[in-house]
């Protein structure tokens, strides 16, 4: 491991010219430019290459009225430098090892009325700038609640931008892409029906936001280290082309209470000539605290298959029975009740998905609908909605964990929590008990429908507090979580790699509920996936859901051979074969891909990229010699080029090869897939054909 610190105290007097500071990237590609206003207004201004791509933006904070907001009236009084080059190594990961470099200034700021101080702090790293807000302890700012921050990302152009709608409870809609200035009319037409939403401007959109400017710079807005605060979003002035920072409000409207000493989250603004850099970019998980869990060696990375896909579809049911409207935990008695006949979380049909996982050597099974209380689990923003240990009569805890256990496949507890927070909380160290106690070692928790204490929302900094406060009890049991319709990610799993998994965007299982846009995954990866993992759920190998459920005419909007790549398109440490064992069965040649794919990593290369259109990354498997390469396509049929000079010189490998077939289409002919076997060398250049919707998936395996 490798550190270098160098400390450069200077005081600063504020004498007129005196007020910029300048500071650059270790390479010098970056240079942020920091200037306080005549008014004493902090701004900030970034520039690539010497081009500018943040023009100067303002920096501050408003308080709530009885308070002198943090916005001007500013003196710069003193100024910190540093350098700071460490290399760390991952628990998980695209890659073993990720060097952390970067120059910093801090800079502490005096109001002149108030006296009170504040300290800007900016890092500069080769892919782009983080800063952020710290308040430290002192007399005249001791607790506070924001009304909203107040920080600007002023654009240079009307830049195309590939965004989602600004709302303070889901990310669960497809990327929208246009010019800034047509969000607002496009703005109604991109808002999908959920459980939970609100929106809150016709120019409101979420980070991670993903940009492109004319002359060819990409630049991603999001933020790092989200603890204790609350979620980000920005709103467009599309008159003058600056985003604002908007935070979720809590019940009361307030954006945050806050108590210094303190830090908010780190704005982070990546940017690059080639896309690629985008996807390389580790500057989010570095702006994180190292890792806090000191014993981490049961932290592993999972594969799984899940009695799921037939509750999504709506072939099978969660709820065990039909007969009952209205379930009141510990009163309702459910052996009393009749089966629906649909339930799937039975003790027989699990041991199928058991005895499937072992054949074809998954870790794990997750099982939902297990536990009382799916009759009338949403809609009602219900309290006592779960008590997460009591599963129904015809799920035997104990039996399974036997039988699962002796086939040496893992367990995956479902924990939806309904949105009730307050609830979860009241049962949180039973269940984690419970599952300890039943040999479960990683929950899938949810949060479908309005959060419950009332009026708060999903972002909200309290909500926030109730997922992070999950994460950190789940260490004590040894639990690995992975959340969904939580916050999405901004780097945290750097400090908690317990956390394998989140959903936080519009997953596969919006595919079932009427489909996403097919070029949906060339957008994930560039935008969702910069704060950490997502629990995709790929590998659905059936697109005509209507063949499960005969009244859902779902579509999904990919080729089989897509599913295959996103295996490696999406990293996750956490990775599932969503579709249904009997549709596995029917396409066993292509399977093996998902068999074979690892899920743990060495090291990653980012072949092709262009954010909405293709992306193309090879990987190499942490624990052999072996290649895995991954390709999703966009809407439209493109040859894809890559030269596989990342292989090891001197080494033979075979490579098999999975593509979309000449006629493969998303829509016409998405199971249209063949296979091919072939030898490489470092030298190889391969010429992939992909379909719209489509993409291929390559094993490149070590020929001794
Ligand atoms: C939504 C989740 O994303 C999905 O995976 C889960 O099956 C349902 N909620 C039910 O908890
Ligand atoms: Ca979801």
């Amino acid at each position: 491991m490798k550190k270098f610190f160098v400390s450069v105290f200077v005081m600063v007097f504020s004498i007129f010219g005196m007020n910029a500071q300048e500071l650059k990237s270790p390479n010098g590609n970056f240079k942020m430019i920091f200037a306080l206003e005549n008014d004493g207004t902090p701004t900030y201004q970034l520039f690539t290459k010497n081009k500018e791509i943040i023009k100067k933006s303002k920096l501050g904070l408003e308080l709530q009225k009885d308070k002198k907001s943090l916005l001007n009236d500013f003196k710069l009084v003193n100024e910190v430098r540093n350098t700071f080059d460490e290399t760390w190594k991952t628990v998980w990961g695209e890659e073993t090892q990720i060097r952390n470099h970067y120059n910093e200034i801090a800079l502490t700021l005096k109001q002149n009325e108030t006296e009170r101080q504040i300290i800007i702090r900016f890092r500069l790293f080769n892919d782009g700038l983080g800063f952020r807000y710290e308040f430290p302890e002192q007399k005249n700012l001791t607790y506070f609640v924001l009304k909203e921050e107040r920080t600007e990302f002023a654009m240079t152009g009307d830049h195309t931008a590939f965004w989602i709608p600004g709302d303070y409870d889901t990310q669960e809609y497809d990327f929208t892409e246009s010019k800034l200035t047509e969000i607002r009319k496009l703005f109604r037409g991109a808002v999908s029906e959920n459980a939970s939403q609100k929106q809150f401007s016709d120019t409101g959109v979420q980070t991670s936001l993903m940009l492109k400017t004319a002359d060819g710079i990409y630049i991603n807005i999001h933020e790092a280290a989200l603890i204790n605060y609350s979620c980000m979003h920005l709103n467009l002035d599309d008159k003058n082309l600056v985003f604002q920072s908007h935070l979720t409000p809590d019940a009361k409207g307030n954006k945050g209470h806050l108590q210094a000493p303190c830090v908010s989250p780190w704005r982070t603004i990546i940017a690059s000539s080639d896309a690629r850099d985008i996807l390389a970019s580790r500057m989010t998980l570095n702006l994180n605290e190292p890792c806090k869990i000191e014993d981490t060696s049961w932290i592993k990375p999972v594969k799984y298959i899940g009695v799921w896909w037939e509750m999504i579809t709506g072939k099978s049911s969660w709820a065990y029975t039909d007969e009952i409207p209205s379930v009141q935990l510990g009163i309702t008695d459910f052996t009393k009740a009749k089966p629906n006949g649909k339930h799937a979380a039975n003790t027989k049909h699990v041991k199928e998905y058991i005895d499937f996982a072992a054949k074809h050597g998954f870790d794990a099974v997750l099982v939902e609908g297990w536990n009382e209380g799916w009759e009338d689990w949403f809609g009602h923003e219900k309290d006592y909605v779960f008590d997460f240990v009591t599963p129904y009569p015809d799920f035997d805890v104990k039996g399974i964990h036997e039988y699962a256990k002796s086939k040496g496949v893992k367990m995956i507890m479902h924990h939806e929590t309904s949105g009730s927070t307050r609830n979860y909380e009241r049962h949180l160290d039973k269940a984690f008990q419970f599952m300890n106690d039943n040999g479960y070692d990683a929950a899938k928790t949810g949060y479908v429908g309005n959060i419950l204490p009332l009026g708060e929302h999903h972002y909200s900094q309290s909500i926030l507090n109730h997922y992070q406060y999950v994460i950190e009890k789940a260490v004590d049991y040894k639990i690995m979580i992975n959340a969904h319709e939580a916050v999405r990610p901004t780097g945290i799993c750097r400090t908690y790699p317990n956390m394998i998994g989140n959903e936080s965007a519009r997953g596969t299982e919006f595919q079932a509920f009427g489909g996403s846009k097919a070029n949906h995954t060339t957008l994930l990866p560039f935008t969702r996936l910069l704060g950490g993992p997502m629990d995709y759920t790929p590998g659905v190998f059936e697109m005509d859901i209507a063949k499960l459920n005969p009244n859902n005419n779902s579509h999904v909007n990919t080729t089989l051979a897509n599913q295959l790549g996103l295996y490696v398109v999406m990293y996750s440490p956490l990775q599932m074969a969503a579709d249904l064992p009997e549709n596995y069965n029917r396409f066993l040649d292509a399977f093996q891909f998902i068999k074979d794919v690892p899920v743990e990593w060495s090291t990653s290369k980012y072949l092709e990229a262009e954010p909405g259109y293709y992306i193309t990354i090879a990987r190499k498997d942490k624990n052999s010699n072996n290649w895995f390469v991954g390709n999703s396509n966009g809407y439209n049929t493109r040859t894809s080029t890559v030269t596989l000079d990342f292989l090891e010189k001197g080494k033979k490998y075979e490579a098999t090869i999975y593509a979309d077939a000449a006629d493969a289409d998303y829509k016409t002919n998405p199971q249209a897939y063949k296979i091919s076997k072939q030898k490489v060398t470092n030298k190889t250049k391969l010429q992939l054909k992909t379909a719209a919707g489509g993409g291929y998936a390559i094993s490149i395996v070590e020929v001794k």
